[in-house]
């Protein structure tokens, strides 16, 4: 068989990173559910199974350097991409290998705290699902967490077809996966356009539509796989126990709080039942989930409430967006819940003062304004699950991710490659586009200045986009990226600073 067993390797994945992989985010799901596990500021190791690019692996490696990272891949095109940023951004606590995920469980390896895969099993062979159960069964510590997510049902059941019909018209022909991918997109509008019943249907609809804007390199790997098939919690499940690992919930902090996401009646329901397995896959109906970020761990030691709140309550704390824009909403797959202004408002306005806050003066402040602790930790998740507040980590060397960052920003003048910055700080990458990279490295470097990045921006042609308008004109361009700057100086530029960046 060929080596890439169905996968498509035609062309590289997407440069992304994936914040809910970072040990910072794993850590709350153990300590949430009262479950024991080992401190982040301990030296652990940690592998990323099928790592893409390695964008996320290698911008961890700088986050944690008192830590040990793997990544591989069986795509060497990515392993050389993944390789030359360990090197560019000087990182020695990595390693990168282009083993298949059977071959990868003979290499010589440590044993893992943390075994992640993200967006893998649901687009490989079940004999692959195997192997990569065998690898966890071999190389995960004891004490150790899972991350794995997948494409999940019954969110994907009215969609698959869309799957089916673009893998079936891809294999037909030697043609490449790129005039593949538009052929079939084009099928799919012919469909449409002469009255395919199929295509009547309002999921399938929307989907199409959703289609047309997806990154190309993106739906070739999502549509173009052999094995691609979305699968049940159960059936994960069912795989993960049989290795020795307990689900613990999702990496998605809100996925784990059922009164932001479900109606009462849906939660009546759900506390009816049982079997966890069972109640999973039935509040995946009522959601109709179509991914899972779930999170294991092998062994069980359950920790005394009080452990809990002494963690919480030592747990330091600082703004990740302007309070202005903390919109006061969070959406449900039911609808929009309103936060209460009462009690989350002046938590972010005593961060905005405070710059970094722990639970325990937010505890004390707090009681003036009627929020009690359980309260005030509810909230806090919250804030973190909606990417309003970091939690952060004490006593991280700052310097390796302070050099990932130079490299980032430097390479970012010949690619669009790295859109994440590094924060140790809190243990995790941070959204810094390309455009914003140029503006720190203006910082920096007087001579790259706005007139610099404006020669940029016109050599390679881009347009700036502001407030979902893209410019039209050269001039707007120049007005659109002045504009850029200066809501980069106030908005963004001060939260950066507060994580190192
Ligand atoms: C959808 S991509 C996800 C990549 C990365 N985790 C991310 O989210 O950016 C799936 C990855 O699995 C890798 N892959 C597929 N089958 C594999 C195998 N048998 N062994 C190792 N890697 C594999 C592909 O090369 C690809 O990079």
């Amino acid at each position: 068989m060929a080596w890439n067993e169905g996968y498509v390797t035609e062309i590289p994945y997407t440069p992304g990173f994936y914040h809910h992989l970072s040990p910072a985010n794993l850590q709350l799901i153990p300590l949430l559910k009262q479950v024991n596990h080992q401190p982040i500021t301990r030296p652990f190791n940690y592998c990323e199974l099928a790592c893409g690019l390695g964008i996320t692996t290698n911008i961890l490696a700088a986050a944690y350097p008192h830590a040990q990272f793997y990544g591989m891949d069986f795509n060497p095109t990515h392993i050389l991409k993944a390789r030359s940023i360990a090197e560019a951004a000087g990182l020695t606590n990595v390693n990168f290998s282009d083993k298949s995920f059977k071959e990868y469980a003979h290499e010589e390896l440590p044993d893992f705290d943390y075994i992640c895969l993200h967006g893998i099993y649901s687009w490989v062979s079940e004999e692959n699902q195997q192997a990569i159960a065998q690898f966890i069964r071999k190389k995960l510590k004891i004490g150790g967490i899972v991350y794995i997510s997948y494409n999940t049902m019954p969110g994907w059941a009215i969609t698959a077809p869309i799957q089916r019909l673009m893998f079936a018209y891809n294999a037909k022909s030697q043609a490449s996966a790129q005039k593949q991918l538009e052929g079939s997109l084009e099928l799919l509008e012919k469909l449409k356009d002469s009255k395919a019943l199929y295509l009547q249907n309002p999921g399938a609809l929307r989907r199409l539509e959703q289609l047309r804007n997806f990154n190309r390199s993106y739906l070739i790997h999502e549509y173009f796989n052999q094995h691609w098939k979305p699968l049940y919690f159960d059936e994960v499940h069912r795989a993960m126990t049989a290795e020795k690992l307990t689900y613990l919930g999702s990496a998605n902090l809100l996925d784990n709080m059922d009164n932001l996401n479900l109606p009462g009646e849906a939660i009546q329901e759900l506390t009816k039942i049982d079997d966890l397995a069972y109640r999973e896959v039935v509040r995946d109906f009522y959601l109709n989930s179509t991914f899972r970020r779930d999170v294991y761990i092998k062994g069980i030691e359950v920790m005394a409430p009080a452990k809990q709140i002494e963690i919480l309550r030592s747990m330091k704390f600082t703004l990740a967006v302007q309070v202005e824009n903390a919109k006061m909403e969070h959406q449900t797959s039911f609808g929009k819940l309103q936060l209460q202004e009462n009690v989350y408002k002046p938590i972010l306005e005593f961060l905005r003062d405070e710059g970094v806050a722990s639970l325990d003066q937010l505890e004390q402040v707090m009681s003036s304004h009627n929020i009690n602790l359980q309260r005030l930790i509810q909230a806090i998740l919250v804030l973190i699950g909606m990417g309003y507040v970091y939690s952060m980590i004490d006593g991280i060397d700052p310097s390796s991710a302070q050099r990932f960052n130079s490299m980032a920003i430097q390479q970012s003048f010949e690619d669009d490659a790295i859109n994440f910055l590094c924060s140790s700080i809190i243990g995790n990458g941070v959204n810094v586009n390309r455009l914003e990279q140029w503006f720190l490295a203006g910082e920096y470097d007087s001579s790259k200045g706005l007139d610099y990045i404006r020669q940029i921006v016109d050599r390679n042609n881009l347009k700036i986009t502001r407030e979902g308008k893209t410019a039209q004109t050269p001039e707007e361009n120049w007005h659109f990226l002045k504009e850029s700057a200066e809501a980069f100086a106030k908005n963004k530029r001060p939260i950066l600073k507060r994580l190192g960046i």
